[in-house]
Formats: structure tokens, C-alpha cells, sequence
């Protein structure tokens, strides 16, 4: 197959191909041994690290057998919308005209859902108006379908955390027993470290990611991104020096989309050399960009959460937030005042709680580009 040139090789929001892609040599896989073995995964990661990409990048690796299907569920908010998705994303990956195609949409129309095209890509959707109870047995017959099919498929669900507030009561119990009977059909469900976690630990009832294998997805090797994006500049004949590569990904600690996101403006505004300077310009430009939507967010804040969140965001990374020496270089009270703001800060996901690999916990700011924001401002 030959790899499409795109225009800018660094994406920031979708995936371009493999000839795109940097690494994830080791998690793909493990991923697909789990899948090849029939084991489900559950892959969790901070936001914006690369979980959505590594699941269609495996998807492209996946052996001749196998049939991968893609589920987003971020914008469902009850089973019924979700069994929308599944059935619009069954036809999408299964083209009418193949065996499995034909049977699926005779399926579909003996369930009788309203079938719309996307006027712009023209891909068909399917959706049903139907009872709680009826939703229940589509998914059941749907999920029965993919079961028996000859090809064995695995079904990736992103976004999963979004079930647990579906207003069904036990949606995730319901789905575990129907999913836990399938043996043809596995499962790679991913979502947000935050929630899924908290998920996992706050109710020991729902052990849904018990019974998958948990993959947590780290930053890239910063070496191996580094090589990776001088070799992307030189393939469109265009220079960036291993060091200039570093400071950048450095820059946006080395959190895949801000690294991609940098590199995509720097390589558009670049014709022949990328310097420190130009670099530089672009970084501040993409803060310029985001400033009105930090300057809500500190309005939204009182004084000592906001001035926690410099102060963490100065100190890149804080493992005592009510340590002495915290407290002191910024002048932030208390260790009571700091608790209480440190808690909102987390509620709002402004700050996030991370681990390392050791197992040591720290705080940090959620997003790059305004933890650097918040490092300058006064
Ligand atoms: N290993 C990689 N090499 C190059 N680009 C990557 C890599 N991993 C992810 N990307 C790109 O970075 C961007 C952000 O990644 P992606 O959307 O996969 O993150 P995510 O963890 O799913 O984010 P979210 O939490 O918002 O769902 C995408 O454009 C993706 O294609
Ligand atoms: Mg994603």
C-alpha cells in the first residue's frame, strides 16, 4: 500500500497512517498479542497522549483474520445513542457488498432503524426510536451477530468512561455479562486515566476493568521522538537540529499533541531551517491563541487557587503540595488554604494527580499550554 504525502506530517487531532506515527512499538504489541489471545484491554492514559492513535494504529496492524470496528462514545449520553454508534460503526467497517455486509444490513433492517447518509463523507448511519428494553436487545442481537461471524473482530470503544453516566441504572453491568459471554469478539475499551480509575477503586461492585487486562499508555521516549521528528522535517526536505527537536518537545513535556501540535505550525512556518528563534515565536503564538480562554479560566479561580496553579505550574511538577519549602517560595499560606485549593483545582481537572514510576505520587498542570501560559503571567 503506498502512504498518502500529506501536507504536514504532524497531525494534532486525527491519524494519519503508520508512515505518521512515531514508536508505540512495544504497547502495539502487546496490544495485539491481547487481541490474538482473546484478551480485552483496557488502555488508559493521561488525556491527550496518543490512546485514540495507538488504537487505530494497531488497527492497521492487525492480522488478515481479524476485522477491527471503532467506536467513539464521547458524545452518547444514554445505551440508546450508544447502540446507534455500535450499528453505524458495523456498517461503516463492513462495506455492504461483502458477505458479513449483506448479512449485518439484513440484520439492521429487521430491526428497523432509520438509516441517514453524512452529506459529507456520505457514510451511512444508523438509528433506532425505541424503547429502553428493545435498545437492550438490539445491542444483545448486534453483539450475537459480530460473534458468529467468521473473521474474528475486535471492537474498540473509546471513550468509555462516558457509560457510567448514561442514566440507565447497571448500563456497565448489563454490558460486562453480555460482553464476558462473547468469545469471538474482543474488546479494547479506552478512556480517560482520571475517570476510569477513579472508577475502578471508587466502586468495587463494578469491577468492569477487572476482567480485561489494564495497559496504562506513558509519554514517548523523548530520544526516539526527537529522531522522529528531525527525520519527518528532512523527509520534506526541511532542517531541525536534534537539539532545537528536544527544546521543543521539552517545551510541551513531551505530551504527544502539544509536541504535535508545536511541531505542526513550527514545520508550516518553517521553509528551510527551523531556529531557536522561530521556534520560540511559534510556541508564544499558539499561548497568544489560547489566552482568552485562560483568562476565563483565572477569572474563574479566587486569588490562592490561582496563585497554587502558577506555582505548580512554575515548578513543572510538585510531589509535596503542603510541603514547607512549597509553601514558602510561593507565598501560598497555609497547608489548610493550599488543601482546599488544591481539591477545586482537581475538581475542575485544572490540576491533575499523576504517578511515577515508582509509584510516587505528584501534581502537575493538565494542560501544556497553560501551565506555560500560567508560568509567564503575572
Ligand atoms: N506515537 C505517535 N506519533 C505521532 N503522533 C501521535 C502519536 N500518538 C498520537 N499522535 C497524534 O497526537 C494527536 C493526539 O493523540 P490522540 O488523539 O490519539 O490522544 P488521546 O490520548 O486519544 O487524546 P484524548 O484524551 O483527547 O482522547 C493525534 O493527532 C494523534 O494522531
Ligand atoms: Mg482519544
Amino acid at each position: 500500500m503506498r502512504t498518502k504525502h500529506f501536507e504536514n506530517p504532524f497531525p494534532a487531532t486525527t491519524y494519519l497512517g503508520p508512515g505518521y506515527f512515531c514508536d508505540r512499538e512495544e504497547e502495539s504489541s502487546r496490544l495485539i498479542s491481547n487481541i490474538q489471545n482473546g484478551i480485552s484491554t483496557t488502555l488508559i492514559a493521561l488525556r491527550r497522549i496518543g490512546k485514540t492513535g495507538l488504537i487505530h494504529h494497531v488497527f492497521t496492524q492487525l492480522p488478515r483474520e481479524w476485522k477491527g470496528i471503532y467506536v467513539d462514545i464521547l458524545e452518547t449520553e444514554n445505551l440508546n445513542q450508544f447502540l446507534n454508534l455500535l450499528a453505524s460503526a458495523i456498517i461503516q467497517a463492513m462495506p455492504e457488498k461483502s458477505s458479513p455486509g449483506k448479512q449485518f444490513w439484513n440484520l439492521l433492517r429487521s430491526l428497523r432503524p432509520l438509516i441517514s447518509y453524512d452529506a459529507l463523507t456520505g457514510a451511512p448511519t444508523a438509528s433506532f426510536e425505541i424503547s429502553p428494553k428493545e435498545t437492550e436487545h438490539n445491542i444483545y442481537a448486534i453483539l450475537q451477530f459480530l460473534e458468529q461471524q467468521e473473521n474474528k473482530i475486535v471492537v474498540a470503544i473509546d471513550e468509555f468512561q462516558q457509560i457510567a453516566s448514561y442514566p440507565e441504572k447497571n448500563t456497565d453491568a448489563w454490558l460486562r455479562t453480555r460482553i464476558q459471554q462473547l468469545k469471538n469478539v474482543v474488546f479494547v475499551f479506552s478512556g480517560s486515566q482520571q475517570h476510569i480509575m477513579s472508577d475502578l477503586f471508587s466502586s468495587p461492585q463494578r469491577p468492569f476493568f477487572r476482567s480485561t487486562q489494564i495497559m496504562k499508555l506513558d509519554k514517548l521516549n523523548r530520544e526516539v521522538y526527537c529522531q522522529f521528528i528531525v527525520s519527518m522535517f528532512n523527509k520534506y526536505k526541511k532542517n531541525v537540529s536534534n537539539e532545537i527537536a528536544g527544546q521543543m518537545i521539552d517545551w510541551a513535556n513531551i505530551h504527544t499533541f502539544y509536541v504535535q501540535l508545536l511541531c505542526n505550525r513550527v514545520f508550516a512556518t518553517t521553509t528551510r531551517e527551523v531556529t531557536m528563534a522561530s521556534w520560540k515565536q511559534q510556541a508564544h503564538q499558539l499561548l497568544r491563541e489560547q489566552e482568552p480562554v485562560f483568562f476565563i479560566m483565572r477569572n474563574m479561580l479566587t486569588r490562592p487557587q490561582w496563585q497554587l496553579l502558577k506555582a505548580i505550574a512554575q515548578e513543572g511538577i510538585v510531589l509535596q503540595p503542603t510541603g514547607k519549602t512549597f509553601l514558602n517560595r510561593y507565598h501560598l499560606g497555609t497547608s489548610a488554604t493550599v488543601l482546599r485549593s488544591l481539591k477545586t483545582l482537581l475538581s475542575y481537572e485544572l490540576i491533575i494527580k499523576e504517578f511515577d514510576a515508582n509509584g510516587a505520587s505528584f501534581y502537575c498542570v493538565n494542560d501544556v499550554f497553560l501551565q506555560r501560559w500560567a508560568e509567564l503571567s503575572h
